[in-house]
């Protein structure tokens, strides 16, 4: 695999950077991740846009303007021979001395990793996933603010090991006050009456490109939709369940903390937004 490495494609072993790095030594950096289908990459602004906005946060300055950001990820593409494929492209503080100081260090590095992906298997949208309450608390936005997609991930790192030992393959993570608020990688859905609640984005949470175009499709499909404040117990007694992001796109959860979901099965509202999901995608990236 050939990896864009701040000026150039190099191959994977040459791909290397500085321990002096801050993205290394700080986890001082941010990221996206995108998915091609074939050749088209999905709601590539809006994840540009959520870059440059994360990279706002920590005063970071993104190395290119947009157009030229395009090309790259499109060219990592292209020297690869991918056409479905999932893209990271990270930009990192860059190299500099030992040190908190953002001035220390004077050049971003970027990177922009491109791996083959054809999708999760078609038995585990069928199955769906287990998926445990953990106890470690999302980071309030008044500390490292979820909204930024940072390089440093311990937060959610912490959560997956939790749900590993439950146990889950999912760790969904709680607000400081209680309320449900997101998986270690993923956006929450619940559907109770045939309407949708997802936690709402004040609470705390990455605003996921996936989450949005699921709230796009709720209102052009008139299913009714609450941002809102939901506990566990609602998680519970949900009749569907279902997480949301780019790489596994909707993914239902049938079962949480030991107690089913629903009937246990992905639910006929997680299958429809499914399916508009996977038209809506084939809409964008026609040709
Ligand atoms: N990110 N919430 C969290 C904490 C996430 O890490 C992610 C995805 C999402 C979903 O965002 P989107 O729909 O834009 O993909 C929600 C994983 C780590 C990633 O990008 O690889």
């Amino acid at each position: 695999m050939r990896i864009f490495l701040n000026h150039r494609f190099v191959p994977e072993q040459k791909a290397v950077v500085s321990v002096l790095d801050h993205g290394f030594l700080y986890g001082d950096g941010v990221f996206e991740t995108l998915r091609a289908y074939d050749g088209c990459l999905f709601r590539i602004d809006e994840h540009l846009s959520r870059l440059k906005e994360s990279a706002q946060g920590l005063e970071i300055t993104v190395p290119h303007p947009f157009p030229r950001l395009r090309r790259l990820l499109y060219q990592s593409l292209s020297v690869n021979h991918l056409h479905n494929a999932m893209i990271r492209i990270c930009i990192s503080r860059g190299v500099g001395p030992i040190g908190l100081d953002p001035a220390l260090c004077r050049k971003p590095t970027l990177v922009i990793v491109p791996k083959t992906f054809n999708g999760y298997p078609v038995s585990q949208y069928r199955r769906g996933l287990n998926l445990s309450v953990v106890s470690v608390r999302r980071t309030p936005r008044q500390s490292v603010d979820p909204r930024i997609k940072s390089m440093n991930f311990l937060n959610n790192i912490l959560a997956k090991i939790q749900a590993k030992q439950n146990h889950a393959e999912e760790g969904l993570m709680l607000s400081l006050d209680g309320h449900l608020a997101e998986g270690s990688i993923s956006n929450l859905f619940l559907v109770k009456d045939r309407r949708l609640y997802t936690p709402a984005a004040e609470l705390g949470i990455l605003e996921g490109i996936t989450r949005q175009v699921v709230i796009e499709l709720a209102g052009k499909n008139r299913i009714p939709l609450h941002e809102t404040r939901l506990r566990p117990s609602d998680l519970y007694k949900a009749d569907e369940c279902f997480l949301t992001n780019t790489s596994m796109e909707i993914m239902p959860v049938t079962q949480a903390d030991g107690k089913r979901i629903g009937h246990g099965k992905p639910g006929p509202i997680t299958r429809f937004l499914h399916e508009a999901y996977r038209d809506r995608v084939r809409w964008e990236c026609r040709t």
